[in-house]
């Protein structure tokens, strides 16, 4: 089994270098020495402390890790929804970090795909007024054979009518998955995409995330706290107060469990090896 570093440890700079199987393989989106602090001075939240990783074309990655870790602030960073502090993201050969707010809006709208955890659907439009929503903005005109596509593969072409709060969770669910997925953006990003769904819901989504890497080639990169959620994916990165401190390939759920109980030990005795914090305020 995987030993997980010490998550007081910094790992070696490039973690996914390490894995030959993501060595010589076109590059998605890499991270370079990313730091992202929230706040300053004293209270300053050190979310993201110098994070190294490339993400794969093609590839379904997981991120884990206990809550606070740092997984959605890496995403939204990736994604070009958040700042960072320092370090590069370079997408498409180019360091967004670097981008005009212009540039950037245009390289979300154009290459980008985003499902958070709370389907984000306008309650006013329909599904497949906010499936299209992204070419609206875009002034772009659909292609009719892959919204076709993407809503068969999906099983909405009976709910295309219907407004987002007559639909199940795993339904609006799938519509926000077509949503990111209509404009064939290069990299889809999914904020625990099941975290509100039931089993059967999330097998459902799950599948068809894992069906969209293995036969359209898509590049997906999401964050889950599900052990079985992350056994979809090709790889599983497992994040601990701002660093990664695992990167497993082929994950499977029994063993990314025992990797995350071991995160959370390792987490525990650093808190109580350190010199105790002061209480906040509102703690007291
Ligand atoms: N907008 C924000 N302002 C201040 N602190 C934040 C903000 N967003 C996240 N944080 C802090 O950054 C750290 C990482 O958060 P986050 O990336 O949301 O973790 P995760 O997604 O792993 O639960 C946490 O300590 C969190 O409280
Ligand atoms: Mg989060």
């Amino acid at each position: 089994m995987t030993n997980v570093q010490n998550a007081t440890n910094p790992p070696a700079p490039d973690v996914a270098g390490r894995y030959a199987l993501y060595q010589n393989v076109p590059v998605a989106v890499q991270a370079i020495d990313l730091v992202k602090d929230y706040g300053t001075g004293e209270s300053t939240v050190h979310a993201l402390r110098g994070v190294n990783v490339s993400f794969a074309k093609g590839a379904f990655t997981a991120i884990m890790g206990p809550s606070g870790s740092g997984k959605s602030t890496l995403m939204h960073t990736l994604a070009g929804l958040d700042s960072s502090t320092s370090g590069k993201i370079m997408f498409e050969g180019r360091d967004i970090t670097k981008l005009k707010d212009n540039d950037l809006t245009l390289l979300r709208r154009t290459s980008i795909g985003f499902i958070f955890q709370s389907f984000n659907l306008l309650p006013m439009f329909t599904a497949e007024q906010n499936i299209l929503m992204p070419l609206t903005l875009a002034g772009a005109k659909p292609d009719r054979a892959w919204f076709a596509r993407l809503v068969s593969t999906l099983g909405l072409s009976d709910r295309l009518n219907h407004r987002p709060n007559e639909l199940s969770g795993g339904q609006q669910q799938r519509v926000a998955i077509a949503r990111a997925l209509i404009s064939k953006p290069s990299v889809v990003f999914a904020d625990e995409p099941t975290g509100n769904l039931d089993s059967v819901s999330s097998a459902e989504v799950l599948d068809f995330l894992r069906r969209s890497v293995k036969d359209l080639g898509q590049t997906i990169i999401m964050v889950t706290h599900d052990a079985i959620a992350a056994s979809y994916a090709d790889r599983a990165i497992v994040f601990a107060d701002g660093r990664i401190v695992a990167d497993q390939p082929h994950p499977q759920a029994d063993q990314m469990g025992e990797l995350l109980t071991q995160v959370r030990t390792n987490a525990l005795a650093a808190a109580s090896a350190a010199p105790a914090a002061p209480l906040a305020e509102s703690a007291r």
